[in-house]
């Protein structure tokens, strides 16, 4: 799988995921960018990739705490994004470890 995939990016955003921190390309959807970080599981995901399933709908959650569901093939990814949960189908994309594997960047988390 080559880079082709991915609409052209200069520099890697950060958002998070069901509370992990994940660099992904800007300029992409947020299902490209889960798919920038888990390459083979979400390219072979139960997921159309065209806005016409719905099996890759997420929940986002703003500064304000308001949650919205979108559809991650159909939504660009923004730098601060917040999604606090997947569709079953995009869970299984990502693989039971994702959430539960290492932050990428912990020092960034918050502390009180
Ligand atoms: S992957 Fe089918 S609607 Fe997004």
């Amino acid at each position: 799988m080559s880079e082709e995939i991915f609409e052209p990016y200069e520099k890697l955003i950060e958002i998070e995921v069901l509370g992990r921190r994940i660099m992904v390309p800007e300029n992409n959807s947020i299902l490209r960018g889960m798919q920038f970080v888990e390459m083979e599981s979400v390219s072979y995901g139960d997921l159309c990739w065209n806005g016409e399933c719905l099996n890759c709908r997420v929940v986002l959650k703003d500064d304000n705490g308001k949650e919205k569901t979108v559809i991650a093939c159909r939504t660009d990814a923004e730098p601060g994004m917040t999604v606090i949960s997947v569709s079953d189908e995009i869970a299984d994309a990502l693989g039971e470890n994702f959430s539960t594997s290492e932050p990428s960047d912990r020092r960034r988390s918050t502390t009180p």
